[in-house]
């Protein structure tokens, strides 16, 4: 029983230091997978401590035989600072072991004396490493305000807005070049008013981070990353007494609402400084789905960009996992679920949804799934080619290589956390 509750904890926080490899700790989805984390430690009573022994991970006295990457990418990171093994107190609180993770995450060591320890196998305490504040000056927190000058001057057609939002490409860019962690913990980014400005800026790190899943050349991750930073730039033209309605919108809001798009692109056209056509493109189409449903409607036109499918993915994703006046939020896996059904149905491109399941570590061994004819499954070996048809395993025993079973598709993920 307590091996069960174990082994509970151990999907947890890798569920946990996935998100936080795209969030930053006050985000509402580490928050939550982390006060699942700790509440399941509580749980288990007692102390965890797991090791990298070699290339192998040790929890207590076991040797895990699939260890999730994303917990092996955190204990190499502290390995690669001298520390190899981690003890967890049953009393740390979410919020605790969020901001540790992140920080080491980061290439840090945190400091001793919390419920939270890294050092050798002795778990000898170790002496504290003060927190960087260049790191914490790059914070998420401080491209906020970036985010909402630029989007606001860039709706007023100033030029100012365009050379701001390429700096703030440029370090979102950077921090994504070199797998850090992108942002410092901040909490309270629930509030609405901040919506606009929050989800510009998660869809611009998600895109970034596909872009380079896909292995695109700079230049054109720097272009496609600024065009999702300006995708919903329109919304600036929309009054914010329908963006943040609770409840459904009228016909007549909808109508209203539904412009943004050429708005968007309308504002982006009119800068003084000729802007790179992508901009205005995915500005546009970024509501289009690739079977060319979606709005704008244009029935006779040829299907939207790459660029606008690939932008449409971070947005939905974005979109479906924040704290909406009309919508609870939904999590990972859920939203994911969602996105594997309408890549089924054709309305999102299956590539970029394939990138974006690299990207967050999805449909990895372990991960149960659901098959589009109602069948369970397990992934027992992720799909590189293509990563939306893993090699999984049904409850009666049979293992299928759903890359060779083009009847079959994967209809949804099951929580992690359940
Ligand atoms: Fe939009
Ligand atoms: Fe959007």
């Amino acid at each position: 029983m307590k091996r069960d509750v174990l082994d509970q904890f151990l999907r947890d926080l890798a569920s946990l230091i996935t998100v936080l490899r795209i969030y930053p700790a006050g985000n509402e989805q580490v928050v939550r997978a982390a006060d699942k984390a700790a509440a399941t430690l509580a749980g288990f009573g007692r102390p965890v401590r797991i090791a990298r022994v070699g290339q192998a991970v040790v929890v207590e006295d076991r040797t895990l035989e699939e260890p999730a990457t994303a917990l092996v990418a955190l204990l190499d990171r502290l390995a690669a600072r001298g520390r190899e093994a981690l003890q967890i107190d049953a009393a740390v609180r979410g919020s605790e072991l969020a901001g540790w993770l992140a920080a080491a995450l980061r290439g840090e060591v945190p400091g001793a004396g919390g419920l939270i320890r890294a050092g050798s196998f002795e778990l000898e305490d170790e002496a504290e490493t003060p927190a960087s504040e260049a790191e914490t000056a790059a914070g998420y927190l401080s491209l906020l305000p970036g985010v909402r000058e630029t989007l606001s001057e860039l709706a007023d057609e100033r030029q100012e807005g365009l050379s701001r939002a390429r700096e703030i490409v440029r370090v979102i860019a950077g921090q994504v070049a070199t797998g850090e962690k992108l942002f410092d913990p901040i909490r309270d980014l629930k509030a609405h008013d901040d919506y606009t400005f929050t989800h510009a800026l998660n869809v611009c790190v998600l895109t970034t981070g596909m872009c380079r899943v896909l292995g695109m050349a700079e230049a054109l991750v720097d272009t496609v990353s600024l065009a999702a930073l300006c995708h919903d730039i329109g919304k600036e033209k929309v009054p914010t007494a329908i963006l943040n309605k609770q409840g459904p919108l009228d016909a007549g809001e909808t109508e209203i609402m539904n412009r943004h798009p050429a708005e968007g692109a309308a504002v982006l056209l009119r800068l003084p400084e000729k802007v790179h056509p992508l901009l205005p493109i995915v500005a546009f189409q970024h509501h289009r789905h690739a079977d060319g449903s979606g709005y704008p409607s244009r029935p006779t036109h040829p299907g939207p960009h790459p660029a606008s499918l690939l932008v449409a993915v971070a947005d939905v994703f974005d979109a479906l996992c924040t704290v909406r006046p009309y919508q609870d939020p939904r999590s990972t896996e859920s939203a994911f679920s969602v996105m594997l059904r309408r890549a089924h149905e054709g309305r999102i491109d299956p590539l970029y949804l394939g990138a974006f399941t690299r990207l967050l570590g999805l449909l990895t061994p372990g991960d149960r799934v659901r098959l589009g004819d109602g069948r369970a499954a397990w992934v027992v070996e992720a799909g590189p080619h293509p990563p939306l048809r893993p090699v999984v395993r049904l409850e009666n025993g049979t293992t299928l290589l759903l890359a060779r079973e083009p009847e079959l598709w994967l209809d949804g993920m099951e929580d992690r956390a359940a």
